[in-house]
């Protein structure tokens, strides 16, 4: 079981809205539509661009990362700056298309704080990854992917677990909502932050293909 289930007999406006839309990319634009005018917590405050996700809504793949960087919140567009580079990568070597697949964040504005006069960007928290929350559960309904790949840590205990321990359970599958099955790797920004040779980084895109490699086997089985 995943932290992506609701209590279905709340319904608020949003599915109402959601409902009134036949097509899945008009259900996605409606809950776009309502996280760029989110203001459920502060991250509206020091937002540029709320960043919804983008793709296909019909892939069988879903991304999830943890959050929007400078980047992303000027753009509004998920890993558009070094991780989504390192991403971009990533799906090339898998043969993946981007459009056609469906990339978001656990929380969809840009987590910062200012540092010496520079916003920064920081870990989303508890109560921000919680508002968001709903956004998220609402894109899996509408996409029902077969299969959730959560980036990181943070989306791995946003999603899959709150005790998610990205070093011992990366590359497991466990299950979803929707018959969809879940499993994390390694964040491409962790990749980076490694560095060059002698640092850890290709140990760490070796696991990283192995959990690509059982998104793909799975995704054509
Ligand atoms: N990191 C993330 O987790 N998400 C993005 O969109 C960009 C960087």
């Amino acid at each position: 079981m995943s932290l992506l289930t609701r209590n279905l007999d709340l319904f608020d406006p949003l599915d109402a809205e959601i409902g009134e839309r036949g097509e899945m990319a008009g259900q996605l634009e409606v809950i776009a539509g309502h996280v760029k005018r989110c203001q459920d917590c502060g991250l509206h405050r020091t937002r540029t661009h709320a960043v919804p996700g983008e793709g296909d809504a019909s892939s069988g793949l879903m991304i999830v990362g943890e959050g929007p960087g400078e980047n992303e919140d000027l753009q509004g567009r998920p890993f558009v700056g070094k991780a989504g580079e390192m991403l971009d990568r990533i799906l090339v070597a898998a043969e993946i298309e981007r459009p056609s697949v469906f990339i978001t964040n656990v929380v969809k504005c840009r987590a910062c704080e200012m540092v010496e006069g520079r916003l920064q960007n920081r870990a989303p928290h508890m109560n921000e990854i919680n508002a968001c929350r709903p956004y998220l559960v609402r894109q899996v309904e509408v996409i029902q992917p077969r299969v959730i790949l959560c980036l990181g840590a943070p989306a791995g205990r946003s999603v899959i677990d709150s005790g998610f321990n990205i070093t011992e359970q990366r590359g497991q599958w466990f299950e979803g909502p929707y018959g969809s099955r879940i499993i994390a790797t390694f964040h491409p920004a962790f990749i980076l932050r490694r560095g060059g040779a002698g640092s850890g980084a290709r140990d760490l895109k070796k696991m990283v293909w192995e959990d690509i490699q059982k998104v793909l086997a799975y995704l054509s089985g």
